[in-house]
């Protein structure tokens, strides 16, 4: 398995990567920011992707996101392949990605807003702390993103200050040093499943 900063030559990829995302949302139920290939393609000649590849076989993908003028770095489409998943690949890409966002932008915090209970683990172990809407990019164009999620009328709602994804954020001048594997907190998932539930009986309506 290869893990590398993407490029042109990884065109080809791009659909495959639109669909997997796609596909995935809909097994799972969840809401999702939609991509488009041509979108995918601006992220890979900007050397702003990291693309997983099993020789020429696709298995997983991440990118970064600029917002605010490069105040606030999002990584995000987080997609690993379902033949790969479960040994650890998207822990990589992620690290892979952030440590790629630290080069890239490094007064940058970064940011991601997520329902799924993988990433709230992988960005707790980087060094991402919850926190609200509020503490997070105020760009249009990043909320933006939010209309193709199918759960849009929720951050509509409540006015922006929240939804169903849970906002995770990495702020360089709050950490002082880089974590060894032993200081490494692990995120308090049943808290977490406890508000997801909570969040989705006051939210979900109900058919
Ligand atoms: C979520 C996803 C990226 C995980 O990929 P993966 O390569 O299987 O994940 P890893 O093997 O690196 O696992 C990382 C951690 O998450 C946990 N995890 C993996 N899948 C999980 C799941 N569905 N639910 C809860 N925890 C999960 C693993 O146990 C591991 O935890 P540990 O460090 O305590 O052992 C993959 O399932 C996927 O692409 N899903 C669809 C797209 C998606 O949900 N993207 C995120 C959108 S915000």
């Amino acid at each position: 398995m290869e893990l590398l900063i993407a490029n042109e030559s990884h065109f080809k990829y791009a659909e495959i990567i639109c669909d997997t995302i796609a596909d995935s949302a809909k097994t799972r139920g969840t809401g999702i920011a939609k991509r488009t290939p041509e979108y995918i393609r601006k992220k890979l000649e900007n050397g702003n992707a990291v693309i997983a590849l099993d020789g020429t076989t696709f298995a997983g993908f991440c990118y970064i996101e600029v917002w605010g003028h490069g105040k606030y770095v999002a990584n995000s489409g987080l997609i690993v392949h379902p033949d790969y998943r479960d040994r650890g690949l998207a822990k990589q890409i992620k690290q892979r990605i952030f440590d790629l966002s630290g080069e890239k932008f490094p007064d940058a915090k970064i940011f991601g807003i997520t329902t799924g209970l993988a990433v709230m683990k992988i960005n707790y172990e980087l060094g991402y702390k919850p926190t609200t809407f509020s503490e997070l990019t105020d760009d249009p164009e990043f909320w933006k993103g939010c209309q193709t999620c199918k759960n849009f009328d929720i951050l509509t709602r409540t006015e922006r200050k929240m939804c169903l994804c849970t906002a995770m954020l990495y702020d360089p001048k709050a950490v002082s040093k880089k974590k060894t594997a032993e200081e490494k907190e692990k995120l308090n998932t049943k808290a977490f499943k406890r508000l997801k539930s909570i969040k989705e009986s006051l939210f979900l309506k109900k058919k």
